[in-house]
């Protein structure tokens, strides 16, 4: 997303409430959010979402588009990615090579940003986005994909109860 960012997550935000009120599940919303979101920044190489299994304490691949990547389970505290989770907050990455515990999806990766689906202290999953730029994720990057998080929690909230 660039400067346009808050534009177009608002319209996918819009677009998932419709997707909602026609009756489509949280399945449907995660994998149209991945679509939408993967081919609104040239700068996003692989976007995926996680959801948390709470049983195993793992997060579960659910959907992506980029490269195939091994961790398709991944520990809640393991990678950025559980440790998101395990920390109970966003975590933008500006270089990977110098992070302990990081789990390469793929050589070329050199930025990473996870945004947690979240409804307060819940923790539903995350949106996991890679760069193969460094520092690719700035602040608006962030902010516009929580839009989306929040409203990919309402559904998955309403579904839990
Ligand atoms: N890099 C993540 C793992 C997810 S793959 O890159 C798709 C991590 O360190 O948790």
């Amino acid at each position: 997303m660039d400067s346009d960012h808050m534009q177009e997550a608002g319209k996918l935000v819009k677009d998932l409430q419709d997707m909602r009120d026609e009756g489509h599940l949280s399945d449907a919303l995660l994998r149209y959010a991945v679509r939408t979101i993967e081919r609104s920044d040239d700068r996003y190489s692989w976007v995926g979402v996680y959801l948390v299994n709470d049983a195993e304490q793992e997060l579960w691949l659910h959907n992506y588009v980029g490269e195939p990547t091994e961790h398709a389970k991944i520990p809640v505290g393991t990678g950025v990615c559980g440790r998101a989770v395990e920390q109970k907050q966003n975590l933008n990455i500006p270089d990977v090579s110098v992070e302990e515990d990081y789990l390469a999806c793929s050589l070329d990766v050199e930025s990473e940003l996870v945004v947690l689906i979240r409804a307060g202290d819940e923790i539903f999953g995350q949106i996991d986005l890679d760069s193969e730029e460094k520092a690719a994720f700035k602040e608006e990057d962030e902010v516009a994909v929580q839009m989306v998080a929040d409203k990919l929690a309402e559904q998955l909230m309403a579904e839990r109860r």
